[in-house]
Formats: structure tokens, sequence, C-alpha cells
């Protein structure tokens, strides 16, 4: 057994230097090291060995099988050298060649706008909410003082999925959701982005499909300077401390009082941001508050609005029509 051991280790130890490459040097290694190899296959004979002799015959074999591993393993690093070094010699790089760009994709303008504001109304405590854009009538307008046949459902002319169902006309609906989410709990402080959609005709500043961004605050003594002034903030955060900014009264049945918000441009003269107001009392009772408690106030953005002013945008229409000449301007946006 043991000079088989000893011949079997010459032969191995030549096969392995032959070894033209790495893959044969692999089967070499099966061959004579694998659980089926030649010299597990000696090993398995160790039974018939005396109590003297089966020691020494181990000790010798983990010796042979220690020394091929060796072996094998300094080929190997030879073998893969040489693959390397035959590499470099085959390939060459043509530096001259224009390299491979990658084109890096940036926020498109409106997510932008979003984000901006998200940032203002975190810092003044605000939660951010989420409603569906497939929203119930029940949400959309009766929760809001808009019952059926109400002539300023006119105001908002909507796409209807069936007699119940509706794409949102605007975020407020989300309005409603947050304060029956809170159960009468105060504060709600909640602002909500999304898409909303009407059946208006577009032009250079009025879309189908837009953007609001809602804001909703419910708490004790909530006043509509509150509302003035957290208004005032976001204004001079998103143009600066000059811009001028003017609160119209106006109407919706869901707030008392009304107003809308027009702030000023250079060139495109006033132009109307958002639509604002203290909670109408009954929107707040039918939501779980006690009105004689809690005031609040809201208001929703038009984030393409805003984005036109803060980006001199011509036309609304360009933010939807995904040319990448107008897309790749706001790279640092
Ligand atoms: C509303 O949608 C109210 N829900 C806003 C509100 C919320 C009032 C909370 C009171 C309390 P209005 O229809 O005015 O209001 O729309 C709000 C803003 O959305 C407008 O000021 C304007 O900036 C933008 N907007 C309205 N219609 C369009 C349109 N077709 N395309 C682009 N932006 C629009």
């Amino acid at each position: 057994m043991r000079d088989r051991l000893l011949a079997l280790q010459g032969e191995a130890s030549q096969e392995i230097v032959d070894a033209p490459n790495l893959e044969s040097l692999r089967e070499v290694k099966v061959k004579y090291l694998g659980k089926k190899g030649e010299i597990t296959s000696v090993l398995r004979g160790m039974g018939s060995l005396s109590a003297e002799e089966r020691p020494v015959i181990g000790a010798l074999a983990n010796d042979v099988r220690s020394t091929l591993s060796t072996l094998i393993e300094e080929t190997e690093a030879k073998l893969e050298s040489a693959k390397m070094a035959e590499k470099l010699a085959n390939e060459n790089v043509d530096v001259t060649l224009p390299g491979k760009s990658i084109s890096i994709g940036s926020l498109h303008p409106i997510n932008a706008v979003i984000e901006e504001v998200e940032d203002i109304f975190i810092g003044m405590g605000f939660h951010i909410a989420e409603g569906p854009e497939v929203e119930t009538d029940y949400f959309n307008f009766e929760m809001l003082n808009l019952p059926k046949n109400h002539p300023a459902r006119d105001m908002q002319d909507s796409f209807y999925i069936s007699p119940e169902t509706l794409l949102r006309t605007h975020t407020s609906a989300v309005q409603v959701r947050s304060m029956i989410d809170k159960k009468g709990e105060v504060p709600v402080r909640v602002i909500s982005p999304g898409k909303v959609y009407r059946r208006d005709d577009d032009d250079a500043t009025h879309s189908h499909q837009f953007t609001q961004i809602e804001g909703l605050v419910v708490d004790s003594g909530v006043s509509m300077s509150e509302l003035h002034g957290v208004l005032l903030h976001l204004i001079h955060k998103l143009f600066g401390e000059e811009t001028e900014v003017r609160l119209r009264p106006s109407y919706f049945p869901f707030t008392e009082p009304s107003v809308e918000v027009d702030i000023f441009h250079p060139e495109k003269g006033w132009i109307e941001i958002l639509g604002a107001g203290m909670v109408h009392p009954s929107v707040l009772e039918k939501a779980g508050y006690d009105a004689e408690k809690y005031t609040g106030f809201a208001f929703g953005i038009g984030a393409e609005r805003i984005a036109i002013l803060k980006y001199d945008i011509d036309d609304i229409r360009h933010f939807y029509q995904n040319d990448l000449r107008f897309i790749k301007q706001f790279k640092s946006v």
C-alpha cells in the first residue's frame, strides 16, 4: 500500500506539472484527490492492515495529499498568471474611441416642486398624507358640502367612472380622509400632494390632469391669520422674501371664509396659485370634530402653477409631453 501511494504521488505530480490549462488541472485534481479519486480508493483498503501499519499508512496518505494539494495550488497560480499575460498581450484598448455615456436621470420639475413644498411644510411640523386618485363621490364632494346637484359642482367638471366613483377633481378629498383617520383627535397638520383630474380644456395654464398639494390644520384656536402666515412663509421660501402676494375673497363650499391667493410675476402679472380658507364648521362636524371646540384651515396649491413661475415656463403642456429637450433642462433642480 505504501508503494502504491508513492507511485500515485509520482504519477499525479507529473500530470499536475504537465497540465496545459486550468481545466485539465481540475480534472487531474478530481482524478487523484476527489471523493472517488485514486488516493481515496487506496485508503479504502486500510481495513485489511494491521493495527501497527494503519497509523503509518494514514500519515503517509495525508502527506501525499498535502504535497499534491500544494503542487496543484502552485500550478494553478502559474496557469492563471499565464492566462492573464496572454489576455493582456492579445487585447489592446483603443483609448481614442469615444466612451459609452451614461445618462443620469433627474427629478421631473413637478416632483421637484412637490419635494420642495413638502420640505417646507415638514419644517413647520406637518405630516404627509395620501389618498386614492379614484375617489368616491362621497369624499370628493358630499363630505365637502357639495351634495348632488349643488351648482358649485360645475366648478370642477369631473370624469366619472360610475355614478358613485370618479377621478378625484381635487386633493380636498384627502382633508376628509385625514380627519376621519384621526377620529376627532387634534392637532391635524397634514399636506397631501397628488394628481387630480378635471374636464378642463387644455391651454397654456390649464390641463385636464394636474397636481395639487392639499394642506389641512385642525386644532383649538386655529385662525385665518395663522393661515395667512403659513402661506406667506411658503411663498417667500419658494420665490424669495420680496415676492408680492395677494389674497382675494373667493368661494368654496367647504371653507368659510374662502380666499384665492395670487402672486405677482414681473412679466405674467398676477397668477393664481392656490385656493384656501377656514374649514367650514359643517365639514368639521361631518368628519367627527366638534366645531364649537375646534377650528381649521385648508388650502389647495396648484403645483404646475408654482413650477411655471419658478422655472419661467410658458405653457403647462410642456410638463406632460415628455420631450427630453425640455425635461433635461431640469437636471440641476
Ligand atoms: C380647489 O381645487 C380647492 N379644492 C382648493 C381648496 C382647498 C380651497 C382647500 C379651499 C381649501 P381650485 O379649483 O381653485 O380649488 O384649484 C386650486 C388650484 O389648482 C388653483 O389655484 C390652480 O393653481 C390649480 N388649478 C386649477 N385648475 C387647474 C387646471 N385645469 N390646470 C392646472 N392647474 C389648475
